[in-house]
């Protein structure tokens, strides 16, 4: 990642700048950024948010769980905290739907957030500042605060309009997916707690859009993490002889790379989109015999191994890869062996591609599709996020999931030096969940439309059955 800004020496002209931007952001029309009384509140609630540092390695939980939860009593919401793991709450909120029985929404978010090198920030990660263009520069602001309070004002601003959802909705803010959602999400949706919400449709992250689509995330890449070990005869560096543990190291790195460029050739040509390609990457060579300034050099080792992070994608033949291991990458006939590290199942609990469908046989893909164009949006081609979200564990269960943060027209700077997200985007995202909810929970929108209705139907509680 290329450094954005080093750190300067703050002259005392550019403070006096600073101070002149700081009194013009008050001005109306200077800047182009009039927020009203009640946008003001919204952005301080958000700024509020950000300030919190729970950032890893040791988030602090407690205090950003007050403040949620006062955000959750003012709006009127149940609240719920659990702690599956000692000091790691999940915060759960709740607002009952006309017909609870129903299966609910679940709106997800994470409230920890990745380290920050100070040095290369211009504004401190964990002020909140909002510079004189209305961008509001924080670790958290695209990763994934903004949304976690997205719901919240959503919801706030429905309840305010008089809005009764049919279905219940849930929202739920959990610790830790930043590393790997083990005591935060994983937990959360393995328990009994998550079983009794009876959840129909989770909403998770996504990523900013450069351009003026919305991204939308329909399934993700599962971690193989995997080591091969080669074997072979030692022997004076001088001869020339078979079986040497680096030449069948070789021929293991030379199998695996021809495999990454016939992935990597689809995504050069645009067949595929990098999600869409399972990606294998080389990244440790260990071999040699050390001495205290380097290497022997007159000698061939015994053993030589190598480390790959290798992301498959949902689309994979899963058979074939793990044939390919014993027979191409690590085959036992040329003394290589292979070891997991890490090894995530590509498939749901039931067997089947964990992928959302993200079309017309899923009726909840209908309705966010409906409610993004109804908000004024329009939708990116469906993607597969190449990374984990916390949104796989309910994947898993078979439960359709989407991963989206309403982010248009904004720089990709989740774990980047200087994240920030624009006003108008928060802004304008809250006004995306609203419609969200008012078309995916029902029972019809102030326009008369009464299309969701099919979405209380018998036809969706099948499917949610056959599904579950
Ligand atoms: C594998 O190891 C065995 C036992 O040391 C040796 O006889 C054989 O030649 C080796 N094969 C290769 C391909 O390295
Ligand atoms: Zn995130």
């Amino acid at each position: 990642m290329a450094p954005l800004g080093r750190p300067r020496g703050c002259s005392s002209l550019s403070l006096a700048l600073l101070l002149l931007f700081e009194i013009v952001s008050f001005q109306p029309f200077a800047t182009g950024l009039l927020l009203t009384t009640k946008e003001q509140d919204v952005v301080n609630r958000f700024q509020e948010y950000l300030k919190f540092d729970t950032v890893h390695p040791s988030p602090s939980y407690y205090p950003v769980t007050e403040f949620l939860i006062g955000q959750g009593k003012q709006i009127g919401l149940d609240t719920k905290v659990v702690e599956y793991v000692q000091g790691k709450p999940v915060i759960l909120f709740t607002w009952k739907g006309t017909e609870p029985s129903l299966p609910s929404i679940l709106l997800n978010s994470h409230t920890d957030v990745v380290p920050v090198e100070h040095a290369y920030w211009k504004h401190p990660p964990f002020a909140a500042k909002m510079d004189e263009g209305g961008n509001i520069y924080a670790r958290g602001s695209q990763d994934m605060k903004c949304v976690g309070m997205q719901y919240l004002e959503a919801i706030r601003n429905l309840i305010a309009a008089g809005f009764k959802p049919q279905r219940t909705i849930h929202v739920s803010f959990v610790p830790d997916e930043e590393v790997g959602g083990g005591d935060g999400a994983k937990l959360f949706y393995e328990s009994s707690d998550f079983k009794e919400l009876n959840v129909g449709f989770v909403l998770d992250e996504g990523l900013a859009s450069e351009n003026g689509n919305y991204r939308v995330f329909y399934a993700e890449r599962t971690v193989w993490w995997f080591q091969i070990t080669a074997a072979g005869h030692p022997g004076h560096g001088s001869r020339l002889f078979d079986g040497m543990a680096l030449e069948n190291l070789r021929h293991s790195l030379n199998a695996i790379a021809e495999f990454r460029k016939s992935q990597f050739d689809k995504v050069k040509s645009g067949e595929k989109a990098e999600g869409e390609v399972t990606s294998v990457n080389n990244v440790y060579l260990t071999a040699g015999t050390p001495t205290p300034t380097g290497f022997v050099m007159n000698m061939q080792p015994s053993h030589a191994e190598a480390g790959f992070d290798m992301r498959v994608t949902p689309l994979a033949d899963v058979d074939a890869l793990e044939k390919r291991f014993h027979e191409e990458w690590a085959p036992a006939s040329r003394n290589l062996t292979y070891r997991f590290v890490q090894k995530g199942k590509v498939t749901d609990n039931f067997g089947k591609p964990a992928i959302t469908a993200v079309d017309d046989s899923n009726p909840w893909w209908v309705m966010f599709k409906e409610a993004i164009a109804k908000a004024g949006g329009t939708l990116a081609k469906p993607e597969i996020f190449m990374a984990a979200t916390d949104g796989r564990y309910a994947r898993k269960q078979g439960i359709p999931v989407l991963g989206f943060s309403p982010m248009t027209n904004t720089p990709v700077l989740l774990h980047d030096h200087n994240e920030f997200l624009n006003v108008k985007e928060y802004l304008k995202g809250i006004k995306v969940y609203e419609q969200i909810l008012r078309t995916c929970t029902g029972p019809k929108d102030e326009t008369g439309d009464t299309s969701n209705s099919k979405a209380g139907s018998g036809v969706l509680s099948e499917t949610i059955h056959t599904e579950l």
